[in-house]
């Protein structure tokens, strides 16, 4: 006598599920550890730059001097944009959310790529080397467009940082504002299977291509509890107004059963390790570029306040909402300097996708109405 075999087990939100198999980021929630490729985040930060995560996550290491070379020399050539993804820019409501021209303006990117259809792991390195490049321009471009400037074009010469500062705000960043702009994109490279990384995995497990995938890692990417939660962070801080608000306010908000943004996390339990770091050059260029604001005791206030109530801790985002203020970004484009950062773990977990594909395609458990009885259009009522 044959026996069915046992339901899977249910898992509401997919927790405790796990689904791929990676070599490029581990996260371990309970002990606050962040690894690339074996590499500590606490070794990484401040201490490499964007490019070098690059090279880490598409090629396996960190790179030599040489590598390192070709490497920022293939962003430098690839980052202008098409005209027509610069007019879709250009000509986007004004009312259109920058994330939502981002995604729009990468998956335009996908008609002007020789290699769009080719989705070889050689091709998709060559096109997310192209869009690593690519997402710079394209949202400091929606950034000046809706400042009612003309974007500016890169220049070749700056590295990936200096060059995103530089096309932002039309002037060369200082020394600090370069680092801080890098150590922010190496730390939010890469992260285990977060949402918008497994939309990536999804989409290309079917063997969509990259552009494909990155479009719809982007749509996952905007709602607020996952990148979206920056932008919330620094609104609610700008919201509250005063260090001596933030008690009463936070109160409040566990009475109201309201949400305290860029707080807690699906895995970390103990804390975010990258926190620290953006907490560190946030305060760096609070006391650079504040003028007397105080976002960042603000935001230490609220982390003092939340833990007088339950035991969850910042994020990444929390610290990384200060952190992008003071560098002059407004909070509509947090989201999108997210997006920046994490286009190089999407690309590489793609990558990894195709390396040993099989497409996930999850079950459901059905709570529908069982064997109804089917009625004609004419019986109906
Ligand atoms: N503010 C207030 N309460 C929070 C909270 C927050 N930011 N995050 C979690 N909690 C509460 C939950 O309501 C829950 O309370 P309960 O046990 O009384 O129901 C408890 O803490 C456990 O949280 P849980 O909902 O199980 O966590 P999760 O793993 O489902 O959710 C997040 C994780 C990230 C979605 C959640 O912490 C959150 O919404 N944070 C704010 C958004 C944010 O910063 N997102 C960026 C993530 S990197």
């Amino acid at each position: 006598m044959t026996t069915a075999p046992a339901a899977p087990a249910f898992a509401k939100g997919l927790v405790g599920v796990v689904a791929a198999e990676t070599a490029l980021s581990s996260v371990d929630g309970a002990n606050g550890i962040l690894t690339y490729r074996g590499l500590n985040i606490h070794d990484l930060a401040a201490r490499v730059s964007y490019e070098e995560i690059v090279h880490l996550l598409f090629y396996g290491k960190l790179p030599n001097k040489k590598e390192l070379t070709k490497l920022a020399a293939d962003l430098a050539l690839n980052r202008k944009l098409p005209k027509g993804v610069l007019d879709h820019i250009k000509s986007s409501p004004r009312k259109a959310t920058p994330m939502d021209v981002l995604r729009t303006a990468v998956s335009m990117l996908a008609y002007y790529d020789k290699d769009t259809e080719d989705i070889s792991i050689e091709a998709t390195r060559r096109k997310a080397l192209r869009l690593v490049a690519q997402f710079p321009t394209i949202i400091a471009a929606i950034h000046r467009v809706r400042l009612g400037k003309d974007p500016i074009g890169p220049r070749a010469k700056l590295n990936h940082a200096a060059n995103f500062m530089y096309m932002l705000h039309g002037e060369l960043p200082s020394k600090l504002e370069c680092d801080s702009m890098n150590l922010y994109l190496v730390l939010l490279a890469d992260h285990s299977l977060n949402a918008s990384t497994f939309t990536s995995r999804v989409a290309s497990s079917t063997n969509a291509d990259l552009h494909a995938a990155i479009t719809a890692a982007l749509g996952a990417l905007k709602g607020n509890l996952h990148g979206g939660a920056a932008e919330a962070t620094m609104n609610m801080l700008l919201e509250i107004g005063k260090v001596e608000k933030v008690d009463g306010f936070v109160e409040k908000a566990f009475d109201t059963k309201r949400k305290i943004m860029g707080i807690g996390h699906r895995i970390y339990k103990t804390g975010d390790p990258r926190a620290r770091h953006l907490l560190e050059w946030a305060a760096k260029m609070e006391h650079d570029q504040g003028k007397g604001q105080r976002y960042v005791d603000m935001a230490l206030s609220v982390e003092r306040a939340v833990l007088r109530h339950k035991e969850l801790y910042p994020n990444v985002d929390f610290f990384s909402a200060p952190l992008l203020y003071y560098l002059g970004i407004p909070t509509a484009l947090d989201t999108c300097i997210f997006a920046a950062s994490r286009i190089a773990g999407w690309s590489a977990h793609v990558i990894e996708q195709y390396n040993d594909s099989v497409l996930i395609r999850p079950g459901a458990m059905y709570i529908g109405p069982k064997a109804e009885t089917f009625a004609s259009l004419e019986e109906r009522v």
